[in-house]
């Protein structure tokens, strides 16, 4: 079943609206109001919408309500259910410090065609659709899959493009692609928009790997999707509230792999805006007594992939 088009304009209100509610908290340094106003906007427009909603990928947990929860039903309510994945700030500190890079990002699909990912860290590899699935894969090395996405793109290593996290927990992986000398792009928080990079040659990057939230995994497969590029995760769940909650949530395996057709089924629609402006999209601008935002959007079975610029009235 294909998603309503009206729907896409519908969803890219959802995001546009959160971001502008987060604007007048960029570089307050203060997260959680950032955070909060931003959950507020998206539960408050989602509830406008004829659909039966129910969100896999959230905020946390029931208890940690005002938040986004996994298991909150959202929607005006019809017979049209839907899974719902949000992140209404990708990259709180970059809203808290005025950095670039935050969007308010969301997924949607069918019930049942969105996976259900519990708040852990996610292995994470997404390669550009240049290069065949098969030639890459999280239990390749580093070495192998750098070398065959060079020999795919017929290029040196030295020219092969990495993008990932700048954490501690990293240290092996950038050595050994220093060791390899390929082009690290170090980002410093927001790995949406970090595995995004290879959905096109503008970004210049070819593979996105590393260690990062397990719902920003999902939120981004949903958006690769639409690209024809590579996607595979594998959740990390090395504490004992977490393989309970894996265990809750239905998931056997727990070092199981996930191909992107395992995370994101069927048609689906993905919408990230800019609240600051970033290499994907602009950040919430205003003009005279409107509000400028910059939407990505994609729409699987349409096969759109394409920026979205609005303007909304400023309310006073
Ligand atoms: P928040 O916006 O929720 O702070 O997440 C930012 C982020 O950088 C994500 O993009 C990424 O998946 C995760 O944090 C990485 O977690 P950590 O900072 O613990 O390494």
């Amino acid at each position: 079943m294909t998603l309503n088009k009206d729907l896409i304009g519908e969803i890219i209100n959802v995001t546009s609206k959160a971001a502008i509610s987060c604007h007048k908290f960029i570089g307050k340094n203060d997260k959680k109001n950032a955070d909060k106003a931003a959950t507020d906007s998206m539960r408050n427009e989602i509830n406008k919408l004829k659909i039966n909603g129910e969100v896999v990928i959230g905020e946390g947990e029931i208890d940690e309500a005002p938040m986004l929860f996994i298991g909150e039903k959202l929607g005006a309510g019809s017979n049209l259910n839907i899974d719902i994945a949000v992140d209404p700030v990708e990259g709180t500190n970059f809203v808290a410090k005025n950095l670039p890079g935050a969007i308010s990002v969301i997924s949607i699909a069918e019930k049942g065609n969105l996976f259900n990912a519990p708040e852990t860290y996610m292995d994470k590899l997404a390669v550009t659709n240049e290069v065949p699935i098969d030639a890459t894969d999280l239990d390749f090395s580093v070495e192998k899959n750098i070398k065959n996405i060079a020999d795919c793109l017929n290029k040196d290593a030295k020219n092969v493009t990495a993008c990932i996290l700048d954490r501690p927990r990293h240290k092996k992986i950038i050595n050994e692609l220093k060791r390899l000398n390929v082009k690290i792009k170090l980002i410093s928080d927001g790995d949406v928009a970090g595995a995004l990079m290879v959905t096109d040659k503008k970004y210049g990057v070819d593979i996105f790997l590393g260690i990062g939230g397990g719902p920003e995994g999902v939120l981004a497969a949903s958006a690769i999707d639409a690209y024809g590029c590579k996607f595979q995760g594998r959740f990390i769940f090395d504490k004992d509230e977490d393989i309970l909650r894996a265990k809750k949530m239905g998931i056997k395996d727990l070092k199981r792999k996930y191909d992107l057709k395992e995370i994101i089924k069927g048609d689906s629609i993905f919408c990230a805006t800019g609240i600051t402006s970033g290499e994907l999209v602009k950040g919430v601008k205003v003009k005279d007594n409107n509000f400028i935002t910059e939407t990505l959007v994609t729409h699987k079975n349409s096969n759109m992939c394409k920026i979205v610029i609005r303007e909304d009235t400023i309310k006073t």
